[in-house]
């Protein structure tokens, strides 16, 4: 069987920067195309080709599609929820067309997979917020969340019209140490362990008790490959699975910071971003993605914590 070669569109970003590395590792370091406007990390350059890539630009991407013969396409360039609230005619064209230009050639027969990640951003503040089902009321009341629903609904219907093999995942906030995150409002659970390890203090633009579902970026990987991996058969659902990692709060994960920083502080001043958390769950059900194609997180707060300060300790030559 002929090796699937893969585009990563958006990979100096967040979930890129890991995605393509766990990818080259899986699928050979010259199958696996990083693409983005800017340049990606050193290892992710070093590492396998890469390409300068405007994704709104789609003759260059069908292009680079047919230059590389490529199979899969993980789109993940996008403008995140806060950054998307100040650029709401932009966040919508970039979210939008990019996936429309992806969808469109995997119709035209030039890309046989897509992989898009939706959010919890699609539920908005009438979805119940304890224990998020998969099928619920969802009217998001952000650019972001609105561009994540109106994106599920045409990755769903490009797969029932034009049989287009579409995946995706609802991520929550993601945690990680390889990278920075890109605009979005879970993005304080990143800054509080550099903050933590620079000043062993931390101001957090969400207030003390505002609970969001959360994941370390190792299980939302795994989750990645796994949904992209599972036979066609197992994915019931084409718009978005719901997937559970952790649920915390700012004063939670202020508490384990503070065991392996003794003398931690944390200080709160909510901004506009404080609106948005207070529309999205606590928590999720992701019972469908369990059932379907298997799916099960590893890491829970503690786990997560204590590895996020092992690499970030190492990384800058403290251990
Ligand atoms: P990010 O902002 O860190 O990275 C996005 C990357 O896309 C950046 O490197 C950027 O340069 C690139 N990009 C932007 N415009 C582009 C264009 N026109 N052409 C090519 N590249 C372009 O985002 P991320 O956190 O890695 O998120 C990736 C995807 O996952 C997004 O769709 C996001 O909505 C989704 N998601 C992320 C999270 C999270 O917590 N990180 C949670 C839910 C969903
Ligand atoms: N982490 C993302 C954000 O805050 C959720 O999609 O925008």
């Amino acid at each position: 069987m002929a090796t699937d070669k893969i585009m990563v569109i958006g990979s100096s970003g967040q979930i890129g920067t890991e995605l393509v590395m766990e990818l080259r590792a899986s699928f050979g370091n010259d199958n696996v195309v990083a693409c983005d406007l800017k340049s990606s990390a050193q290892e992710v350059m070093e590492s396998g080709p890469f390409e300068t890539l405007d994704v709104l630009d789609k003759t260059k991407l069908l292009e680079l599609i047919k230059k590389h013969h490529i199979t899969q396409v993980y789109l993940l360039a996008a403008m995140l929820s806060a950054t998307a609230e100040q650029h709401p005619m932009f966040a919508w064209k970039l979210n939008m067309e990019s996936l429309f230009n992806v969808l469109e050639l995997a119709k035209e027969g030039h890309i046989k997979k897509i992989y898009w990640p939706s959010s919890i951003a699609v539920f908005g503040p009438t979805t119940p917020r304890q224990n998020t089902p998969q099928y619920t009321i969802i009217e998001p009341s952000t650019v972001y969340g609105i561009s994540k629903q109106a994106g599920e609904r045409w990755c769903e219907w490009y797969f029932k019209k034009y049989g287009v093999d579409t995946r995706s995942l609802r991520y929550p906030g993601l945690i990680g140490w390889k990278s920075a995150p890109g605009g979005g409002t879970t993005d304080y659970a990143v800054h509080i362990f550099h903050e933590a390890l620079k000043k062993n203090t931390y101001e957090c633009f969400l207030s003390e008790n505002t609970a969001l579902p959360m994941m370390y970026m190792p299980d939302a990987i795994r989750a990645t490959i796994e949904i992209m991996d599972a036979p066609a058969e197992k994915i019931k659902i084409r718009g978005g699975y719901n997937l559970g990692g952790i649920s915390f709060s700012p004063k939670d994960i202020a508490a384990v910071v503070a065991q392996n920083c003794p003398g931690f502080t944390i200080t709160y001043k909510p901004d506009f971003r404080q609106q948005i958390a207070d529309s999205w769950p606590a928590s999720i059900d992701d019972s469908e993605a369990k059932k379907d194609w298997g799916w099960k997180p590893q890491f829970d707060l503690i786990a997560m914590s204590e590895d996020m300060f092992l690499n970030l300790k190492k990384n800058s030559g403290k251990i």
